[in-house]
């Protein structure tokens, strides 16, 4: 069992290697573009090692790692359209520096560059991979949808913020490990205890990046700070600020709700962080994102591999809940 950079290797090896055809230029240009910026690259290392993890040749699942990169890569295009977000990989987004339609139709173009690269799969497994790989695309959509929804409501509660991140991050994480696993043959039980472990490492990696929205460095997070304040976004932190504020706090946080003036951004981003802070979210988010690592390392321990690719889990774990990108 080897480590992150390792797996990193070899799928950036196999994302440097898509062809991408010249001409439409406005098609393809975007979407050599945003898979040239790279990002950590999660998934595809998590189907690698988990297929390796599980008794599989990681390379047997390279194609299923390039698919559902190609595929995040596709949903951050349309995502960036829907959270008027300027900044990605600390470059412009496709819809800033082309326009949304741009945005849309490179994104629909990955989507299906995902399809036709999964179904490069062996055929023994194409089947059970197709359906957890479709499943998994109309669950982000479903949670992409609420997310949308939620800007718009003040009700949401905690659990339906947890529903709404499980859909549209955590089962990404999910179907990166299964796909492994299914690649691997692995015995049933195997491959759903590492997928219910990535939902749990996905819930708190979906809270770190609420948590790096606030409190990130944008150098080093490579998205703009303060979008989803701006937005309204249901966060795990607004929820719970709007549940926790009382007396003048409470009445703030309503007008900054209320204020979607354009030039009072940045007045309304670090009035809201400083309410969080006054309210002790820091903390509070710092514990629940804890809580659902211990929780996912808890799932790992259920999964039948060696101590070697334990450690190699566990290491990933920790490296992205306490990543700072
Ligand atoms: C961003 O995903 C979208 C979320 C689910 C938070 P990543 O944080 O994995 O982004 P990249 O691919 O590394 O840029
Ligand atoms: C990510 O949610 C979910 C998907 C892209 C499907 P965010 O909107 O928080 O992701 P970032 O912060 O823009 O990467
Ligand atoms: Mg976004
Ligand atoms: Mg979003
Ligand atoms: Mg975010």
């Amino acid at each position: 069992m080897r480590d992150y950079n390792h797996y990193l290797g070899l799928v950036n090896e196999a994302i440097e290697n898509i062809y991408y055809p010249s001409q439409p230029a406005q098609l393809y240009e975007p979407i050599a573009y945003t898979m040239a910026l790279g990002g950590k690259r999660i998934r595809p290392v998590l189907t690698l090692m988990s297929c390796e993890a599980l008794g599989g040749d990681p390379m047997q699942a390279i194609d299923a790692a390039v698919a559902i990169e190609l595929f995040h890569n596709f949903t951050l295009l349309h995502d960036d359209v829907m959270d008027r977000a300027p900044i990605r990989r600390g470059k412009p987004t496709v819809h800033t520096r082309w326009n949304d339609n741009v945005a849309i139709l490179s994104g629909d173009t990955m989507l299906t560059m995902a399809t036709q690269t999964i179904t490069r799969v062996d055929d023994a497994v194409l089947r059970p991979m197709l359906k957890l790989f479709n499943k998994t695309a109309i669950e982000i959509y479903e949670g992409q949808q609420f997310d949308m929804d939620f800007e718009q409501r003040h009700d949401v509660t905690a659990d339906e913020y947890i529903k709404m991140i499980r859909l549209k991050t955590s089962v990404l994480l999910g179907c990166a490990c299964k796909a492994g696993a299914i690649v691997a043959q692995a015995r049933e039980e195997d491959a759903d205890a590492i997928y219910d472990m990535a939902v749990n490492l996905g819930l708190a990696f979906q809270l770190q990046d609420d948590y790096l929205d606030v409190w990130g460095d944008p150098s080093t997070f490579g998205k703009e700070i303060g979008g989803d304040i701006a937005n309204n976004k249901k966060t795990f932190l607004l929820i719970n600020a709007m549940n926790l504020a009382c007396g003048d706090d409470a009445a703030e946080l309503r007008r900054w709700l209320a204020c979607s003036d354009p030039a009072l951004k940045q007045d309304k981003i670090m009035a809201v962080r400083a309410l969080y802070e006054k309210l002790g979210l820091k903390e509070l988010s710092r514990k629940t994102i804890e809580d659902y690592s211990l929780k996912a390392l808890k799932l790992l321990g259920e999964v039948k591999m060696s101590v070697e690719s334990h450690h190699s889990f566990e290491n990933l774990i920790n490296k992205m809940v306490n990543r700072k990108k």
